[in-house]
């Protein structure tokens, strides 16, 4: 059984809504797959249409069950949700755990026992954190292979996550086996250019610690949770299905990971990148703040501040033509291929492959293109998608985005 734990500080920032369709992805994909809430809020069991006043046992019992001598099996908290797919329910009790724990030998092992009794009947367990770092998470991370950081998308959620990166190394580093902690974009939209500048910023720095996939917002997921369905099962053809199953194809891939290790020490050396520039940033926030007469609200003050490294960006990445000659470049640091793919050349990207033009990853083609309407997709290592770059979109018949180019 491999076991992945969900985790960030931050509320709001996704993590419920990533371990339920995560899971359900999974168990479409074939997978046997248990999912365990370890938030005292138990929203897994809202969103799954688990009735909580029906909620007796709960994964808290079967944590105290060694310590109290009492033995409550996994199987008796357990509420089936479909074919291949488990969840292992919270309740407030649980918020109660540090408290009773505190001082007994061997706390931040209760979860990792528990789960050790069913590891052979699950390929995949998958674990819901609560916003916080406490005994809670610890339990999680002590029971884990790997930790998905799911990263709002916007710029606070930036800051924030250097201190919380640093918090999860230190965490990681006291357990026994290696944990390979990821990050994971999620509520990408697009068509704003905060999006866009923090995807770029997040790829730049975390490099191959992020997963390829990226959850596009998707007001689908809302509405899915809303009604207690994962979204593979309320919408299977939506844009948030495909994120997801993408996502969990994404993992079975590296079911086999050898270099789990080598993965843990570079994850430090980033980190230590990423605080640095976030730090800098921060700076030029509070040296403009004391330049400002007026009072200014943070997003107004950071907004301008990132204008310069849009500009950087944009002038960067992106489309941009000169007379019939059209260059398209794009920041992808972990690909091993990028194509694109176009009504320019009938949608076939085999023969218009990407250069990568700079050791950060930049990849560029250049094309002559008669002036006209075009639409077009990135093909990264195989798979479509939208160019990140360009906020000039349409949606096409399959519920994706084609990005549009207008050469004059
Ligand atoms: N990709 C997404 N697109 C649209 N809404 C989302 C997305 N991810 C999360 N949400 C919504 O944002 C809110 C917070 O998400 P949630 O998963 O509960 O975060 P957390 O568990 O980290 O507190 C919920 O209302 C959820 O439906
Ligand atoms: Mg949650």
């Amino acid at each position: 059984m491999r076991t992945i734990a969900v985790i960030n500080q931050k509320g709001g920032c996704g993590k419920t809504t990533v371990s339920i369709n995560l899971a359900s992805s999974l168990a479409v994909r074939g997978k046997r797959t248990l999912l365990v809430d370890m938030d005292p809020q138990s929203h897994s069991a809202v969103g799954l249409a688990v009735p909580e006043e029906q909620i007796e046992l709960a994964i808290y019992d079967s944590l105290l069950s060694a310590s109290r001598k009492e033995k409550i099996d996994l199987s008796e908290i357990l509420w089936q949700i479909s074919d291949n797919f488990e969840l292992a329910p919270s309740n407030i009790d649980l918020a109660a755990f540090e408290q009773q724990m505190a001082g007994v030998v061997g706390r931040e092992n209760c979860l990792r026992d528990v789960l050790a009794t069913v590891s052979d009947d699950y390929d995949y367990c998958i674990i819901d954190c609560p916003p916080s770092v406490g005994l809670l998470t610890f339990n999680a991370i002590k029971s884990s292979q790997d930790v998905i950081v799911p990263v709002e998308t916007g710029y606070f959620s930036l800051h924030g996550l250097s201190k919380q990166l640093e918090t999860l190394t230190v965490l990681s580093n006291q357990c026994e086996q290696p944990i390979n902690v990821m990050v994971l974009a999620s509520m990408y939209d697009v068509r704003t250019k905060m999006s866009r500048e923090v995807l770029a910023e997040l790829r730049k720095h975390f490099g191959s610690k992020m997963f390829q996939t990226v959850i596009n917002f998707n007001t689908k997921l809302k509405e899915a949770a809303s009604l207690g369905q994962p979204i593979t099962e309320y919408e299977p053809s939506s844009k948030g299905s495909r994120d997801f199953l993408s996502l969990a194809d994404e993992l079975i891939s590296t079911d086999t990971l050898t270099h789990r290790k080598e993965m843990v020490s570079s994850l430090s050396r980033q980190l230590e990148a990423i605080g640095n520039n976030a730090r800098g940033i921060l700076g030029d926030i509070s040296l403009n703040r004391q330049q400002q007469s007026q009072e200014k609200t943070k997003e107004e003050v950071s907004e301008r501040i990132l204008d310069k490294v849009e500009e950087k960006i944009e002038r960067y990445y992106g489309v941009r033509q000169q007379g019939n000659i059209v260059s398209f470049t794009a920041l992808y640091p972990n690909a091993r291929k990028v194509q694109i793919a176009g009504d320019f050349n009938h949608w076939q990207p085999e023969n218009t492959i990407m250069e990568k033009i700079s050791n950060d990853g930049a990849w560029q083609i250049k094309l002559n293109l008669a002036p006209g309407k075009y639409r077009y997709r990135l093909v990264v290592d195989g798979k479509w998608q939208q160019d990140p770059y360009n906020e000039d979109v349409e949606m096409n018949p399959y519920g994706d985005y084609n990005s549009l180019l207008t050469v004059g």
